[in-house]
């Protein structure tokens, strides 16, 4: 449990441009900051960031909210776990209570996860560092492959002990409970009910997400003679936390680098990681041995669109990896290859040359990627006509791709030439594929919608649910049409406030009784006016209890339960020591009210366009005693005269026509309620004439 005070010193110190910093690059867009969306497959900067209202938004996909939203939807935080992050990053201390075995219980499978992974990453480096066998076995064979001491520190390499079962052991020993112990993935229960370590006898890399919470571990066998009898490298197994499709080992270390230079390398491992950081390039990530993923190239395209994949050398492996590269491309990516010679990988090549040649290297040797794979098909087709088709499709496919008009109208271009072919060729064969992609792409599309029901685009299912690469390649081209994901926020609010059971839509009375809860959201614990209470003492009066007892007074109940639950909360809250509705509602765990309250909050017109006229313009603070009887009796008015419609539709319904009884009674209704809306009539007129 963190306390009020705490919280609110952190919403306090939380910025948003901070916040969302870690996670995107920003440019500057006006009073505002944008970048790619890190919630949805973007390729055009959709995701704003406001200084000024502190909040963030995709406006293609409608994730977003406050530095709190922002870090509970990014990393897949509950709201108190966002708040300790937070609480973290600007050094605010929690003090938290001592949690009992139940609430220990309790804690999230995946909260759990984390905290033993954590545990485990700190002892696999205890025994590597401060162990006899750790450091005779472990830590030599880092240096023996020439690994430097600051770099082992910085990847926090570690070692598994030669044992069956010591971190196991261990692990119980420090209170961890066995569950987690397993499903971690750091040891395994056999079909004999005995438990060994996973990484026994292994050298360590721990993985770490993107903020730099460790997810899994790789564990490198030590022996090299145990090539082909014993599996290179053990990685944690696929879990809640822990996804090899969707970590790149290494972006945690890269990603200011990245930034930095406007590009990311690409290699396989991560010795290969670790061998470039030590050669000082450190905007370097490894896709651990398997094709790129669409997750994993978002993750880059977030820092940079520049890429360059580095191979070891052989033309086989470059063939393997097109389809990963026909991805890139798809993603609007730049995508250059760079060669390392005679089979060299990124960490044996670092091993021979000092760090300037290697750098020197990267920047002489990078091609790109078209260029390079039309150069290499070339040669070996050698000239050979069936072979050179092949080939000229091929290259079509990758150019096909490419999202951006422009780019793709330049490559086709230079391969025409490289090809010596005519351009239109090239351009109505590259124009044919498209075709066939988008045609695929709306086959897709329609099955989908037979498979599901239709249902209200809700906000958050961004509706780019990709699958390989084929529809993302085409989007720009039906983006207009298409784009199926911008909903527009007040009509989630509306759709979620309506209440079930009234369906006249006509109705001023939820757009009034909005203005009531947009006056709790930005001013319900300030005080409005000062009244006399029964001993004829002056009493302070907020605006919350200006509404609650005004309400009160005519048995009237907010017709909207998230309106309602605004009133609740502001009342329950409203007293202590330092608390402001406004922070509060608009940074709520749940994400209908704090979207409701900025949308609220930040919406500067609705109410001086009502009163603007023949009223000095103070700030609104200043008016609340004008402005709240005024809207209050507003809303008032709205519900009477719901009702009077009402009677006024039962009336016309033969049924009840004919019903002479029941219409005297609605008769009567009538009146009373006519009586009340002059009465409210009156009530306003006098207030604004005196
Ligand atoms: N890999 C894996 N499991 C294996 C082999 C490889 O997960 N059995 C992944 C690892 O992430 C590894 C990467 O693929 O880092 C590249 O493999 P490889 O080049 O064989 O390993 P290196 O990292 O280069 O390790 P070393 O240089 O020690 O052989
Ligand atoms: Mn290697």
């Amino acid at each position: 449990m963190i306390d009020r005070q705490t919280v609110d010193r952190i919403l306090d110190a939380a910025n948003i441009v901070e916040v969302v910093s870690d996670f995107v690059t920003l440019k500057r867009a006006g009073a505002n900051l944008k970048g790619l969306c890190p919630f949805h497959d973007d390729r055009t900067p959709s995701f704003m960031v406001s200084p000024a209202k502190n909040i963030c938004k995709c406006f293609a996909c409608g994730k977003g909210g406050t530095p709190v939203h922002f870090i509970m939807e990014h990393e897949q935080l509950t709201y108190p776990d966002a708040l300790r992050y937070l609480a973290k990053k600007y050094h605010i201390e929690i003090k938290e209570r001592e949690q009992t075995d139940e609430e220990k219980a309790e804690q999230g499978e995946r909260e759990s996860m984390f905290v033993v992974n954590e545990w485990a990453n700190e002892w696999f480096q205890q025994q590597l560092n401060d162990t006899v066998d750790g450091r005779a076995v472990g830590l030599a064979y880092f240096r023996q492959r020439g690994f430097r001491d600051d770099l082992i520190r910085k990847f926090q390499l570690g070692f598994c002990p030669d044992k069956y079962d010591a971190q196991w052991q261990a692990g119980k020993a420090a209170g961890y409970n066995e569950e987690f112990l397993l499903k971690t993935g750091l040891c395994i229960r056999n079909e004999q009910g005995k438990t060994y370590d996973r990484f026994r006898n292994r050298v360590i890399f721990p993985i770490h997400t993107i903020s730099g919470k460790v997810v899994g571990f790789g564990g490198r066998v030590l022996d090299s003679r145990t090539k082909g009898v014993q599996v290179k490298y053990q990685n944690s197994p696929e879990s809640v936390i822990y996804s090899k499709k969707r970590e790149l080992y290494g972006l945690f270390f890269a990603k200011k680098e990245i930034v930095k230079q406007d590009l990311c390398y690409l290699v396989e491992g991560y010795t290969d990681v670790m061998a470039m950081h030590q050669q000082g390039v450190e905007n370097v990530v490894a896709s651990s041995g398997t094709a790129l993923t669409h997750e994993q190239i978002r993750a880059i395209h977030r820092f940079t669109e520049n890429i360059v994949v580095i191979y070891d050398g052989d033309a086989a492996g470059i063939k393997a990896s097109q389809r990963g590269i026909d991805m890139l491309l798809a993603e609007g990516m730049s995508v250059k290859l760079l060669l390392l010679p005679d089979g060299d990988d990124p960490d044996s090549f670092a091993r021979k040359h000092t760090a300037t040649e290697y750098q020197e290297y990267l920047r002489d040797h990078q091609v790109d990627f078209i260029r390079f794979k039309t150069d290499l098909l070339l040669a070996e087709a050698q000239g050979d006509p069936i072979k050179l088709s092949r080939l000229v499709n091929n290259i079509v496919e990758s150019l096909a791709v490419i999202p951006d008009e422009i780019t793709r109208t330049f490559y086709i271009k230079e391969t025409s030439q490289m090809l010596s072919l005519e351009e239109r060729i090239i351009t109505s064969a590259v124009a044919k594929v498209r075709k066939k992609m988008r045609e695929e792409w709306q086959k897709e599309k329609e099955k989908e919608k037979e498979g599901t029901p239709s249902s209200l685009p809700l906000k958050g299912e961004g509706g780019h649910q990709l699958t390989a690469g084929g529809e993302s390649v085409i989007s720009d081209d039906t983006k207009d049409s298409e784009n199926p994901s911008y909903v527009d926020p007040s009509t989630i609010t509306q759709i979620q406030t309506a209440p079930s059971s009234s369906p006249s839509s006509s109705s001023l009375l939820l757009p009034t009784e909005r203005l009531l809860i947009q006056q709790i959201v930005r001013h319900g614990e300030k005080v409005m006016c000062n009244v006399e209470d029964e001993q004829g003492q002056e009493q302070p009066l907020t605006v919350v209890e200006f509404i609650r007892y005004s309400l009160d007074e005519d048995g009237l109940q907010l017709q909207s339960p998230l309106h309602r639950q605004i009133l609740e909360e502001a009342l329950q809250n409203f007293r202590s020591e330092g608390f402001r509705c406004d922070r509060y509602f608009e940074n709520h765990p749940d994400l209908a009210i704090a979207d409701l309250a900025n949308e609220l909050g930040h919406d500067p017109e609705a109410l001086s366009k009502i009163h603007e006229k023949g009223m000095p313009v103070k700030p609104e603070e200043e008016r609340l005693v004008e402005l709240l009887p005024h809207l209050m009796s507003d809303y008032k008015l709205a519900i009477v005269e719901e009702q009077l419609r009402t009677i006024m539709q039962q009336m016309r319904d033969p049924a009840i026509l004919s019903d002479k009884e029941r219409c005297t009674e609605l008769m009567r209704r009538y009146q009373e309620i006519k009586n009340i809306q002059s009465e409210i009539g009156r009530q306003r007129g006098d207030r604004v004439i005196g």
